[in-house]
């Protein structure tokens, strides 16, 4: 797996990560494909998403825990803090089950929003988050980073909650999403499968792959 190929126009950004292993370049091609159903949709995006979480993981601290192996003691090491993840709803739930085949103990906080057709600002209907939030790993996940406004009101929201350790993880990103993100939260790394070309009139990526959240549901 490899890390840290930015887009050429997102050079300057060096908290953009775009995890583009060849596996995962040709499952997200498979993906983009307005002929996967959503039954196939859904399969590809769970496994993009835990390939995804190897390299978003790897810089999660750990710290030394004793083993007892069947030999002897030794020191291994296990997560040095609990993570939470936080799917956007609703497309950002079709990567719940490939982030957790891989953080199979982490809890997972809620947030509901939709974007305004007309207006594409985000609109916030449903917050459900650990109590103890602010002191774990927090990974925010949702398959689109188009307009930012989404993105951003989630992590605006999580940071009011007091969290501190806060990573955004979606698959297609759009150049100016990821500029308005950068400029509101220039502390929060956003990795992705790939950056697209740019936003259409309406406000969808463009190539993209459509409206996430009907094609996870088939709406
Ligand atoms: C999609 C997507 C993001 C948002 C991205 O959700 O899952 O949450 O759009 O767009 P933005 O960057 O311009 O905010 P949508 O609002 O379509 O809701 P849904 O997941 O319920 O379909
Ligand atoms: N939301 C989506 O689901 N797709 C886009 O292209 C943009 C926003």
């Amino acid at each position: 797996m490899r890390s840290g190929n930015l887009c050429p126009d997102m050079s300057e950004l060096s908290n953009v990560i775009v995890v583009d292993h060849p596996i995962i370049r040709t499952k997200l091609s498979e993906l983009r494909d307005y002929t996967t159903d959503h039954r196939e949709f859904r399969d590809l995006l769970d496994e993009i998403a835990m390939l995804m979480t190897y390299e978003v993981t790897r810089d999660f601290p750990t710290r030394p825990k004793i083993v007892r192996t069947p030999m002897e003691q030794t020191t291994g090491y296990e997560l040095a803090r609990k993570v939470t993840l936080v799917p956007v709803l609703r497309a950002g739930l079709g990567m719940s089950d490939g982030v957790l085949a891989i953080l199979t103990d982490a809890r997972i906080g809620h947030l509901g929003l939709y974007r305004n057709e007309t207006t594409l600002e985000p609109v916030p209907y449903y917050q459900k988050l650990p109590g103890d939030i602010a002191d774990t790993e927090v990974m925010v996940i949702d398959p689109m980073l188009a307009t930012g406004g989404s993105a951003l009101a989630a992590i605006t929201y999580l940071k009011k909650a007091g969290v501190t350790n806060l990573r955004f993880m979606c698959l297609v990103a759009a150049p100016e999403g990821i500029q308005a993100l950068h400029h509101v939260h220039p502390d929060v790394p956003i990795y992705c499968a790939a950056i697209d070309r740019e936003l259409n009139d309406k406000g969808y990526i463009m190539p993209g792959l459509g409206d996430a959240g009907d094609r996870v549901f088939g709406t």
